[in-house]
């Protein structure tokens, strides 16, 4: 049975709620030098990933209590039933399973007491010898020609997964070129087709339902695209293949199912690069890339299904931010990667964390009286350093980060990484050490500044410090280390919002934008002034209609 409690009216919240005011008074730098074996208590190794947590602001204690306060709000009972194929996603009546698409052992997936297995392991197949047939040439488009360059066009867990892990992977790619429209903007698809040949183009068109309104749209132009270009209805089923879960739809549209790549509701949107939604991955990395990605996400599953909570890191993960969400107010998560190739990283855990985990009613049908998901965000390191972490080291908010580096580069270049990783912990040291009025002064004693000029500047200079951040040091950037990274993540989002008591796998929150704007759609195609709305509405509508 999946859980439903209310963490605020567990013992261990309640401690948590007074202890915190203990630890709010301690300072990183104390906790440090009070205990030597503070590092190797708050770090866990798990395969080639170091995971770093000594620098949160949290004792013995603090560890202890967040420990309880997931055994009382019954985490593992949570995690066995996800795992189990429970119907976990409630508001939708579908079990939550993205574990099995990764699913390296031979045990079986029940879905309704069918084996789920088979299926994944036959769609793989698919996806291999496609990604085959187009990487060596064999396949030929409607001229005879073969693929160059692979169009990906969906949105949202549609697109974003993709990009990030073809970005990330880069290193890594095939002979193919790839490219991603998602935006319903004709700017996206038009400038993307710029440039491309529709003799040799392939085009995905990822939709979990397709019925998404901007993926159609953008499907449709590209088909515009391909047949204005001298090719016949016929050849779109060498240049379109569907990912989808959706066959009617997809035949609707005009692509042969044979040409389908399917998947199954029990996969979110948001979870659903290691799907078939993962084609793009494979054709940009090549499939034994994708299968081992597969492969290092099982290896986060394992972890985190088998491990003891105190060594569990999407656990412990979950927990810290549990504790700053919900004791220290804070209100957003920064995400920070020192490595180029994970520029999208957090762009696409803002999906998975803000639309699994932003939700003010609980699994009771009830509004919360706590917070729930926080704002993620970030950017690749050194950028950030010289853009927002001004506000992270002297702002008044409190903003957890996670620093994420590779121990090796792929590309190694001088002493670029070298100066990249100097500043990796240079960043964690600053921010929870700071800089003391002490230091400060003495600094500018020695730099010659007058007692006069030191008093007026000194305060300026003095850094708080007490800013909490996780490391993740990874050996190196490979599609194995890689899936593991993303899963724990996921797994991050899966516990807090077992904590939370809400529900994680629906997004009703982006219905009714959608819904009002296939009401505004009719009225903008039409000449009438518009007076169905507020008056901001109708305004800006009818302005638009002066201006087209
Ligand atoms: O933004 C809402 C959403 O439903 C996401 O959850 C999903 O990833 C995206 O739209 C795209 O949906 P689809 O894959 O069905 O086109």
């Amino acid at each position: 049975m999946f859980p439903n409690i209310d963490f605020t009216t567990t013992q261990a919240y309640k401690y948590l709620a007074d202890h915190y005011i203990t630890v709010n008074e301690k300072s990183l730098k104390e906790l440090f030098s009070e205990d030597a074996q503070r590092f190797k208590k708050f770090s866990i190794q798990l395969e080639d990933m170091l995971f770093d947590f000594s620098k949160n602001r949290i004792t013995d204690e603090t560890f202890a209590l967040l420990m309880q306060l997931a055994n009382e709000c019954k985490l593992k009972e949570a995690i066995t039933a996800m795992f189990a194929g429970e119907k976990i996603n409630v508001t939708e009546g579908r079990p939550v399973l993205h574990t099995a698409l990764r699913n390296q052992s031979n045990d079986p997936v029940l879905v309704d007491g069918e084996d789920v297995m088979p299926k994944v392991r036959a769609v793989l197949d698919h996806m291999k010898a496609f990604t085959h047939r187009i990487i060596s040439g064999e396949w030929k488009g409607f001229t005879g020609k073969a693929i160059t360059d692979v169009v990906n066009i969906g949105i949202g867990g549609s697109d974003l997964g993709p990009v990030m892990v073809t970005e990330a992977l880069k290193a890594y790619k095939t002979r193919l070129n790839l490219h991603f429209v998602s935006n319903v903007d004709g700017t996206h698809i038009a400038e993307t087709l710029k440039g491309l040949d529709p003799e040799t183009t392939l085009f995905l068109i990822a939709s979990k339902t397709f019925t998404t309104q901007e993926t159609m749209a953008n499907a449709q132009s590209a088909k515009n695209w391909f047949l204005g270009a001298g090719a016949m209805e016929a050849d779109v089923a060498k240049h379109f293949v569907a990912l989808s879960t959706n066959a009617e739809g997809v035949s609707a549209f005009g692509i042969d199912t044979q040409n389908m790549f399917e998947f199954w509701d029990w996969v979110g949107g948001r979870y659903s690069l290691w799907s078939a939604i993962g084609l793009s991955i494979s054709l940009g990395i090549g499939y034994d890339n994708f299968e081992a990605l597969l492969q290092g996400a099982d290896s986060a599953d394992k972890h985190f299904r088998d491990t003891e909570l105190e060594r569990n890191i999407p656990v412990v993960m979950a927990l810290l931010g549990v504790w700053y969400n919900n004791f220290f107010d804070a209100e957003s998560h920064a995400i920070l990667p020192y490595d180029q190739y994970l520029h999208r990283f957090a762009a696409y855990f803002q999906q998975g964390d803000m639309e699994s985990n932003g939700k003010y009613i609980d699994r009771n049908g009830n509004r919360v009286d706590y917070q729930t998901g926080p704002i993620i965000w970030g950017e690749p390191g050194t950028n950030g350093q010289h853009a927002f972490y001004q506000l992270i080291h002297q702002g008044t908010k409190l903003i957890p980060c996670d620093f994420i580096a590779p121990a090796v580069s792929l590309n190694p270049l001088g002493d670029h990484h070298q100066l990249l990783l100097s500043n990796f912990f240079a960043q964690t040291e600053a921010l929870m050490n700071g800089k003391s009025e002490e230091e400060v002064v003495a600094e500018l004693k020695k730099s010659g500044k007058s007692e006069q000029e030191i008093d007026v500047i000194k305060n300026f200079k003095v850094f708080e410090g007490n800013r909490p951040t996780n490391s993740f040091l990874l050996k190196k950037i490979t599609p194995y280390t890689l899936g593991t990274l993303i899963a724990l993540y996921e797994h991050k989002i899966f516990v807090q919002g077992v904590i939370w008591n809400i529900y994680s796998f629906d997004q009703w929150g982006v219905e009714l934008g959608k819904q009002l704007a296939n009401k505004i759609l009719p009225e903008l195609v039409s000449e009438e002034q518009v007076d169905t709305h507020d008056s901001s509405t109708n305004g800006l509508i009818n302005q638009y209609k002066n201006w087209r």
